[in-house]
């Protein structure tokens, strides 16, 4: 058995102490959000924090995470808040989307540490791939990002996760509102 906290959350996985805790946090916790791209850590897709530091979850056992605090891009804002997350939409950075989370982990973790990073400590912080070609507009995001955590800007606040009811009715015609709705 081991224990540790994923998104500020006690948890308990009875898997193997060697299992990878991407294998752990997907198909154990249902947190799909922190994805498998390459499974040797080099892309970066499933980057997750561990105690403050952006690390690849494909490459760490559940037994090396005993007693240490995760976070997956689920738990960074319920609401969109954060910075990042805020200046990621602002900027409209993604594309396919697939390696985001883990771009947007790894952008949190070095603003945390240094929230006035150079283009070459970017670059330096941010090995992981993209096979879109997001780079350009991930560096500009992150510079954003930077400059709400130091209160020199602000973004207008981003949508609220979801969509609502009468929408997806709208764009899924079998879906039925709920009485009262
Ligand atoms: S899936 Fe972990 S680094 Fe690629
Ligand atoms: S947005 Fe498609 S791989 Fe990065």
């Amino acid at each position: 058995m081991t224990r540790f906290s994923v998104n500020d959350r006690p948890v308990e996985y009875r898997m193997e102490p060697e299992t990878p805790l991407l294998w752990a946090l997907r198909d154990a916790s249902n947190l799909t959000g922190t994805k498998y791209g390459c499974g040797t850590g080099e892309c970066g897709a499933c980057t997750v924090d561990i105690d403050g530091e952006a690390i690849r979850s494909c490459m760490v056992t559940i037994a090396e995470c005993e007693g240490r605090f995760v976070t997956t891009i689920e738990g960074l804002a319920r609401d969109r808040s954060h910075p990042v997350q805020q200046a990621w939409v602002a900027e409209q950075v993604p594309q396919c989307g697939f390696c985001q989370s883990g771009m947007i982990m790894a952008a949190a973790a070095l603003l945390r540490s240094n929230s006035n990073p150079s283009d070459a400590e970017i670059d330096a912080a941010m090995t992981n791939i993209c096979r879109c070609g997001t780079y350009p507009r991930i560096r500009t995001a992150i510079r954003l990002a930077g400059r709400v955590i130091r209160g020199e800007e602000r973004i207008a606040a981003a949508p609220p996760p979801g969509i609502r009811p009468q929408d997806a009715v709208e764009a899924v015609p079998a879906l039925r509102l709920p009485p009262g709705t």
